[in-house]
Formats: C-alpha cells, structure tokens, sequence
C-alpha cells in the first residue's frame, strides 16, 4: 500500500471508530459487535505500524497506555473545581430553593436536576478540538495529571465533533464529569481478583479512584472505565445554560447521562428526586443523590458561591439502601489478634451496586440487642462505602422454631481453645498461638496494602501457602524463596505468579518502620498507635526496652495498649519473630531525619532537659519518655547545654546550679503546657 493510500484508509478507519464509540457511549446503541469493532482496531494498529508517520496523539490506538509514569505531575485548574453542599432533607431544599429566590429577586428560574453519579470528579481539558489534559478534582485548586490514564478511556473523545454556537466553533474548552464504573464491570473485576487470590475493591467507586491513581495506564485501558459529563466551560462562547451545554457536549462526542430533568420548580425536583429514589437500584451503576443546579448560567454568576460552594447548586444524598433476605447462619470469624467476630450468612441479595451475603455481627451484646436469630428475615442496610450492616428483623417472618442464638464457648479452629472474654470488654477472644485461623489472619493482614502491601500474596494465596505448610507465621513470608520449587508444584502456581509474589515480597523489605509495626499485628496498634509508636521510639530495640509506665506517657498511648505491647514484646517468640524479621533485611528503625535534628515537627525537638525532685503527677520515667516523645532529650546532669531543668517538690543540688547557669525552671503544668504547643 502507498503512503498515501494508506493515510486515506487511517483517516476512515478513525472515523469508523470514533463514530461507533459515539454510538456506544453517547447514544448507548451500538451497531456493530465488539468483535467487528476489533476487527477495525486491529487493521488501524497493523497500519500504523507499517507507517509509523501516520500515528497520532488522537488516533484511538493510542487508547492501549503508554508507558508507566512514575509520579503524576500537579496541576492547576483554571477555575476551581468547587464542591456541593449536601443534604438528605427536603426541608432544607425548599430552604435552598427560597434562597436561591430571594438571591435572584425573581420566580423567573428553573433547575436542572441530574443523578449525582457515584464515582471520581475529573476535568477534561481541550485545545484546538483535541483532549491535551486530564487532571483529578485534588484540592480543588490543583489536581493530578492524570492524562495518560484518562486517553486510554474510550468514552472520552480524543478528538471533538465539530460543533459551532452562534457561527462560532466550539474548540477551546474544559468538560468537567465524573469518572464512574458500572456494577457488572466491577464484579468482574472483583471476581477476577478472587480467582488470583487478590485483594477485592469495596464498591466501583473506589475502584474507580484506584484506577485513575495507577501509575500503569495499560491496566486503565482494560477496566472499562467509564464517564458522565455535567459541565461545560469556555470563554470565546456564550452559554445559556446547564441543559444547553449538556446537548453541545453530546454534540461534541461526550457522553452525558441521559436522565437529567429540566424542572420548572422545587415541586418537580421533588418528583424526580421521589422517582429515582425506586428507580435508583435497578440503575447499571451507583449513584448517591441527585445534584440540583440552578439552569441558567447568568443567573448562577448572579448567585456566585460561598467559599467553596455554589449557591446555585446543592446536592440532596439518599439514605442508605436497605434490602431484606434471610439470615442462614452465624459462623464465627477468628481475627489476626485472636478476636472472634459473629458473622452473618445470608442469602445474596444485590443492594447499593453490589451482591451481599455476608454481614458483621460485631459481637455477642450485638446479636443480643438485635434480637436476631438464625432463619429471621433480616434487614440489611449499605451506605456508600460502609460494609454492609444488619439492622433489625422482619418480626412476622419469624420461622415458629428458629431458636435464639447461643455464643460458642469454643474457637471454630478445632483445637478446642476456649473462648475468653476480659472485663469490660465486649469481644471474647481464643489465646491460643497455634490456632490455625489466627495464624492465617495475621499472615493476610502482614501481606495487605495498608500493612506491607506484598503484591502477589492476597488472601487465598495466603490460605493455600499455609495449607501446605510453607507459612505458619509472617516471618515464614521471607523464606518463601527457598521453596520454590515446592511452590510451583501446587494448584494454580506457574512461574509467572510465583516470580510476581516474590517480587513483592522482596520490595516489602523497602517499606517503613511504622508500617511494619502495624503489619506485625499487636493487639490494640493499628495505623495510628504504630505511626505515634515511631514518633516515639526511632527503632523496635528501644520500644521493647520501654516499660508499661513509660508506654503509657505516651500522649496517645493508653495503658490498654501499653500492657498490649509489653504483654507481646514479653512472650518469647514473638522476640524471635522480630529477630528473623530483623534478619530478613526490614526496617525496624526510622531513618534520623531532619526534623529529628531541628526544632521540625515536634514540640521539644533539640531541647534538653534535666529532671529534679519529686513531681506533682508523674513519676520520672513517665516524665523523660514524655520529653523524648516530643522530640526532646533527657540528661541526668545539669550543663550549660540544658535547656530546662523540670523541678517537683525538694529539687536540691541540680535547681541549685540550673539557677547559677541561669536555665530555666519549670514545673509539670509548664512542661504540658509546651507540649500542647
Ligand atoms: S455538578 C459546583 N453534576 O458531586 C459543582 N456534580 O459533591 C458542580 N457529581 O464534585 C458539580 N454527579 O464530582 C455535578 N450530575 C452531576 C454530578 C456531580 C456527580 C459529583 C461531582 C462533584 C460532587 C459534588
């Protein structure tokens, strides 16, 4: 084929293309199968590679992703992306409605109402007709760059239709929308991620969110992402109004949704908002609201914003979305620390975008309050991103036998441990260190992403791993590599997956001191105990050395959580676990920073202080793991070098020469009294 030639057909082939995805997206009525659509993608591809001139930023091949970017560049939005005022009552939205009247002086108005798609705000920004960049919503004022993702998204045009308003084209603009995934793409994918024993995504929308943040725009290109867009902005073209700009964007080629309402008055906002209320759980993707804006744009510049938010628009948020479905069973669930938590079995029942059949229970006192019991109708209820939870009973649907439900006495892991519960507190919990189901637990949490996020090594790769006995404990995680061998040899294990796991386990080794304190799965430290832990402590030796009373001065630290830490640096094999970890190459100190060094972040860093006498309230250990807590130091003599001397009751010799040296004095109430800054 001549170069020539072969411009002409590239040139057809894109405008095949982009009229079928028009088709598919926009107008949501395809006319040809995805395989025939294929068909042309694939004679475009085979084209520009034998004439590589004729590739374009804008031609659809360039949808696949190109290279992994390592950071997303910041950037500046032009006008900021603003947020909306929420609200569940319709009070407050006649409120709104009054005065959005008495603002505008005038009954001449009308609202547009459109659903308030549930997923991840995004500015589209385009020059001579052509998208050049992509950023999220960020602050508001500045976002990320995300363009390299968002071109790999087939419904947003690369490249606009030619439209023109008053003889006057339509290229230099910025579309804003939302970035959301349907329910069934979601499942898939969630699915999928079971099957390779992956971490599951809570609901689309944070699926959505972590796609955009992915630093791989080819993993972008393969999950169906998908947009709706609700607002246009340009300055060489005069708008009228809201619903104006949604038909000039789908002119343009974008996809708007289709079920926005053009509403003469606050009464018919009410019947849409009552109608997509039914209508919404049948929808192929979540919203949570609707959104109301003020149609005409002259008169939402006249109502101008507070802050960061419009006058013209509010946001009126659904409750959450109850169903009902029978509760088949309670099992219990052992947790990494041992706790035991009643879980309900139900039947599936799809609710809020995605199918459930599983709820937690909390605990006993939780089941009793209910009053549920095995074989109830059970109603169930989920917000936007809250697990689901059970919320009562269908009284009438009560089966004549369902019996009330007795608390095991025994953890389910079959070694017969019995259950304990502590005073005061609502959880029973198995103390038993060889029970198989905490074993399991404690390896998951290591492995997941808030922990050391070890990619490759998701909950059924963890469960199949310690049923062949190659992980009994998280330390076990790090001689993985010796094994495998008997690795491959098991179900589901090829090469590929074993290297990517052990590739993932290797970079664990790079993540943070606070990280892996958390991941080590101490009673009682979650994220944020383990990042005031490392504020604390620069390593892991010197949090083992500190004592409960020392623990627990920590601000932040209750004496809960210091006996926890105590009890756990105390048993001898968890110091053994800590030694092979520390073995393994990862990181149990915090690397001396800067604001280690400087008067930085905390409160006492480069002070210097002496401790003397008898203090009102705490003893001295309490005192000096305060001071070190907030940075400061703590010497047994007083110098020129100290910076103050804390003096209680009958300070003798060292108040003696702090005074000669002219340091300053303070007592407890002062010492707080810096520390609270
Ligand atoms: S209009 C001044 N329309 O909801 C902001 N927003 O809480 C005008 N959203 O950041 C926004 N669907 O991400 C508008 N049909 C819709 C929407 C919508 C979802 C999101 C958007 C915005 C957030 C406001």
């Amino acid at each position: 084929m001549s170069i020539d030639a072969a411009r002409a057909r590239v040139q057809t082939l894109r405008e095949e293309i982009r009229g079928h995805d028009y088709r598919y997206y926009v107008e949501a009525d395809p006319v040809i199968s995805d395989r025939e659509y294929d068909l042309l993608l694939r004679e475009l591809f085979d084209l520009e590679a034998q004439f590589p001139e004729l590739v374009s930023p804008d031609s659809p091949t360039q949808r696949v992703g190109g290279e992994p970017v390592k950071e997303f560049a910041s950037v500046r939005h032009a006008r900021p992306m603003l947020s909306l005022q929420n609200t569940y009552s319709k009070d407050e939205l006649a409120d709104f409605d009054r005065r959005v009247r008495e603002g505008l002086d005038t009954d001449d108005y009308a609202y547009m109402a459109d659903l308030k798609y549930d997923g991840v705000a995004i500015s589209l920004l385009y020059e001579d007709g052509k998208f050049v960049r992509g950023a999220t919503r960020g602050d508001g004022v500045t976002g990320d760059d995300v363009s390299s993702n968002l071109r790999t998204i087939r419904a947003i045009p690369l490249e606009v239709k030619h439209v023109e308003v008053g003889g006057v084209p339509l290229r230099n603009f910025e579309v804003r929308g939302e970035i959301y995934m349907r329910n069934a793409d979601f499942e898939k994918i969630n699915a999928e991620r079971i099957r390779n024993g992956e971490k599951t995504f809570a609901n689309p929308r944070n699926l959505t969110a972590g796609t955009l943040k992915m630093q791989d725009p080819r993993i972008v290109a393969e999950r169906s992402l998908r947009i709706a867009c609700y607002s246009l902005i340009t300055d060489g073209v005069e708008l009228s109004g809201q619903t104006d700009s949604m038909q000039l964007m789908r002119a343009m080629g974008f996809p708007t949704g289709a079920d926005y309402r053009l509403c003469a008055d606050i009464e018919t906002v009410f019947s849409y908002i009552e109608e997509w209320e039914n209508r919404r759980g049948r929808l192929e993707f979540m919203i949570d609201g609707i959104v109301l804006k003020v149609d005409s744009l002259e008169q939402q510049s006249i109502l101008g914003r507070v802050s960061r938010f419009p006058r013209w628009a509010i946001a009126y948020k659904y409750e959450a979305e109850k169903a009902r479905t029978k509760l088949e069973d309670i099992f219990m669930q052992v947790g990494r620390t041992g706790v035991i938590t009643p879980v309900a079995a139900l039947s599936p029942v799809f609710v809020s975008g995605s199918t459930v059949s599983r709820a937690t229970l909390h605990n006993a006192d939780f089941i009793a309050e209910l009053g549920i019991r095995v074989g109830d109708t059970v109603i169930i209820e989920k917000g936007g991103e809250v697990i689901p939870k059970v919320v009562g009973f269908v009284p009438e649907q009560r089966p004549a036998d369902a019996e009330l439900f007795q608390f095991p006495t025994e953890c389910p892991c079959g070694l017969g441990q019995e259950l304990k519960r502590y005073e005061g507190e609502a959880n029973f919990y198995c103390e038993n260190p060889e029970c198989p189901s905490q074993r399991l637990r404690k390896i998951i949490h290591f492995a997941s992403r808030g922990a050391m996020d070890i990619e490759g090594l998701g909950d059924k790769n963890v469960e199949q791993l310690l049923e062949a006995g190659l992980l009994k404990n998280v330390a076990d995680v790090y001689d993985l590599e010796q094994h495998r061998a008997q690795i491959l040899e098991l179900e589901r294990w090829a090469d590929k997956k074993v290297e990517r796991m052990l590739e993932g386990i290797n970079r664990s080794r790079e993540r943070p001191f606070e990280k892996v304190l958390y991941a080590v799965g101490i009673r009682f430290v979650g994220e944020e105990i383990a990042r005031l832990l490392v504020g604390a402590f620069r390593s892991i030796d010197e949090l083992m050395a500190a004592d409960q009373e020392s623990l627990a001065a920590i601000h932040g630290i209750g004496p809960r959580i210091a006996e926890s830490l105590v009890k756990f640096f105390g048993v001898e094999r968890n110091r053994e676990l800590i030694e092979r970890l520390r073995a393994a190459g990862l990181q149990l100190d915090r690397p001396e920073t800067a604001a280690d060094e400087n008067a930085g972040n905390r409160a006492l860093s480069g002070k210097t202080f002496v401790i003397t006498g008898t203090l009102p309230s705490m003893k001295r250990p309490e005192a000096k793991a305060l001071i070190e807590a907030q940075g400061g130091k703590v010497t047994g003599s007083v110098s020129a070098k100290t910076s103050f001397l804390l003096a209680g009751e009958d300070a003798g010799s060292k108040r003696d020469k702090a005074e000669k040296l002219g340091i300053t004095i303070i007592g407890e109430d002062e010492l707080r009294a810096m520390i609270a800054g």
